[in-house]
């Protein structure tokens, strides 16, 4: 997978991706990240790449030439035209089920607006996908992009140490996940439940599937619609779900 940031701020994104899973990922190749400086495109000897709206009204706006002259020099060196998705509220809210759906393409990339915002003529022109990382107002797209790349990257084979963790997790099913324990057994006068302990599976794993039902009907009950129960299941469920 390459994904490639068109970004007035290179440095963040390329920081903030470098460390941790995903740098790993990065330095063993399962995955490229380039982040591409729009302001290298600017059309002018001072470098701006933003200018007033037509019409008036507050603050200034990413201009079309230095954006488009960014998406050219990446598909230039592209077999095929990649999606172009632009972080914004106005976008369609990022989920689980699209994170999986984009970690099926080859080249991704993603356009970060600053300002106001970006002239609408190039954004007609270029993007394919607009995608929000949830209501609220953020300062730019560089976080929101980081966050759709962190998302994809684990999914993809190879990135995560333990390949079959993604499929146990929460949003898988739309439950979210049982808890956890690990040593000690005791802690704070807390102790690991019994049953954790017994080295039974198959009751560990209907353990689990209870408590992932109680916490869904607990913290998000709006995600049970979608969920698929037995009628004990479903009883189960309403019993938290008010509590
Ligand atoms: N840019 C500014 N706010 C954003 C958000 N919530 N999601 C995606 N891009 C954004």
């Amino acid at each position: 997978m390459n994904f490639h940031i068109l970004t007035l701020f290179p440095e963040m994104v390329m920081d903030g991706l470098n460390t941790s899973i995903i740098g790993r990922a990065m330095s063993k190749e399962l995955l490229n990240v380039e982040a591409v400086n729009i302001r290298d495109f600017a059309e002018n000897k001072h470098n701006r790449v933003d200018d007033y709206t037509y019409g008036g009204g507050a603050g200034m706006l990413m201009q079309a030439g230095p954006v488009f002259g960014a998406y050219r020099s990446v598909v230039e060196n592209l077999k095929s035209k990649p999606r172009v998705i632009y972080l914004s509220p106005q976008g369609q809210t990022f989920s689980q089920s699209m994170a999986e759906e984009f970690a099926k393409e080859e080249d991704l990339i993603f356009l970060c607006g600053h300002y106001e915002g970006i002239d609408e003529r190039v954004l007609e022109e270029i993007v394919t996908d607009y995608v929000s990382i949830g209501d609220y107002v953020l300062t730019g797209g560089e976080l929101p992009a980081m966050v759709m790349i962190d998302a994809i990257s684990r999914l993809i084979p190879g990135v995560l140490h333990n390949d079959v963790s993604t499929e146990f997790e929460s949003f898988q099913d739309n439950l979210l996940e049982y808890p956890q324990y690990t040593r000690p057994e005791e802690w704070h006068g807390k102790k690991v439940p019994e049953i954790l302990l017994s080295g039974h599976h198959a009751n560990v794993e209907k353990w689990r599937r209870e408590q992932s039902i109680i916490r869904t009907a607990q913290r998000r009950p709006d995600l049970l619609e979608k969920v698929e129960m037995s009628d004990k299941e479903k009883e189960l469920a309403k019993k938290y779900l008010s509590t």
